[in-house]
């Protein structure tokens, strides 16, 4: 079956939990990117006081093809207690219907149960299935550290691929 892990990653936290969730399913990474407003990549904190006004950020959407993958682990850092903004910028350029999705999010320390919950209903609002769920603390955790935990926590979606 189609699998792959879409996530975004501001500062690497994320990216590595995806990449530890891929080396354990043996399947691809897309990254979510974002474009240039003016030359310059919007910043986080700049996409997070838009996203409290109903604005997303523009991403590179037309390149990750995801309308193929039967299953998405979807990933992103929390902002501000919730998920960041592209990955609801990849989630409305998306088609979710008969999809079966495992979501993940990293923070420092705060607001994952809400952010996860909120995620959770948004995507099965859009006919996804979610078979998995997963918060990483991301604080004082080296990139293998991190790598570590994704491929452990991958280990118990493979029964529900
Ligand atoms: C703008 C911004 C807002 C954040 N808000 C929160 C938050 O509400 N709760 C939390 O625990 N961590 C928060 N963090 C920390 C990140 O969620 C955490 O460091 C995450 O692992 C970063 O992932 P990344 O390196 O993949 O971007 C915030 C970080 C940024 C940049």
């Amino acid at each position: 079956m189609k699998t792959v892990v879409a996530y975004y990653s501001h500062g690497g936290k994320t990216k590595a939990v995806a990449q530890g969730v891929a080396l354990e399913l043996q399947c691809g990474t897309e990254e979510i990117r974002l474009k240039k407003i003016h030359g310059k990549k919007p910043g986080a904190v700049d996409m997070m006081q838009k996203r409290k006004k109903g604005q997303l950020p523009a991403i590179y959407h037309e390149s990750l093809n995801l309308n193929k993958q039967r299953t998405i682990i979807l990933g992103g850092p929390i902002w501000g207690g919730t998920v960041a903004a592209p990955v609801f910028s990849l989630i409305n350029h998306t088609d979710w219907k008969n999809k079966t999705v495992a979501i993940f999010v990293t923070a420092a320390l705060f607001g994952t149960s809400k952010a996860l919950a909120k995620l959770k209903k948004e995507l099965e609002s859009r006919g996804a299935t979610i078979t998995g769920q997963k918060a990483f603390f991301s604080s004082f955790r080296n990139p293998k550290t991190l790598k570590t935990a994704g491929a452990r926590w991958a280990k118990t979606l493979k029964n529900t691929k």
